[in-house]
């Protein structure tokens, strides 16, 4: 029996701009990641067992096998991207943690905070659909503002995600249009919980 995924549950209070509609409906989208995550898994287990005793192992779903297995970083990180997404709104708006780590970390890469902000809105209002992240090295302990394409196009190697934004046009154009972009862009930071980020940070930063 394969191991399954689990789909989270976040409770997210009533937000600026962006709507409940919206967020129920976003929430069902990830859940469908979760599904298709553990959906590839399932195939990948049943297609790597073979019934015909004229090829080996694997081979007779070779090209299937192959063509789910490279599905399967969309799915994922489209589970843990969206996960991360809904956790910043959890427990409501509150400002970051002057003097945190975090917000060392912050100004020894980017000098201000304000610095590193407008650097990662504009990231976030580049053309096409993917995600603006904050991802913490623990390589070269730097913190760096990162684009995926997708959910899975460009994502760095061994980077742990500390903040993420979805902007993908699901997350907005119901409720601001597709010229609304930056007002999404911003109202996302009125919104979220600067906690969940230093949190996360915490985790991965000694
Ligand atoms: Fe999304």
């Amino acid at each position: 029996m394969t191991k399954q995924f689990e789909e989270k549950k976040f409770n997210i209070p009533s937000l600026k701009g962006i709507s409940t509609k919206t967020i129920e409906e976003h929430l069902k989208l990830y859940a469908g990641y979760v599904k298709n995550a553990n959906i590839i898994l399932a195939k990948v287990d049943e297609y790597s067992e073979d019934s015909n005793p004229l090829v080996g192992a694997g081979e007779e779903h070779a090209y299937a096998l192959g063509e789910i297995q490279r599905r399967f970083a969309f799915e994922f990180n489209g589970m843990r991207n969206h996960e991360i997404y809904f956790s910043h709104f959890v427990g409501g708006s509150t400002a970051p943690t002057a003097g945190s780590p975090l917000m060392k970390a912050i100004e020894e890469e980017w000098d201000t905070f304000d610095r590193w902000l407008k650097r990662f809105k504009t990231l976030a209002t580049t053309r096409g659909v993917g995600w603006a992240q904050l991802l913490w090295d623990p390589a070269s302990g730097r913190l760096l503002n990162n684009w995926v394409d997708e959910q899975h196009l460009g994502q760095l190697s061994a980077c742990v995600p500390i903040l993420e934004l979805d902007m993908w046009e699901h997350s907005y154009v119901a409720d601001y249009q597709p010229s609304g972009k930056k007002q999404y862009v911003e109202d996302f930071f009125e919104n979220i919980n600067w906690r969940t980020v230093e949190e996360n940070f915490a985790k991965v930063h000694q």
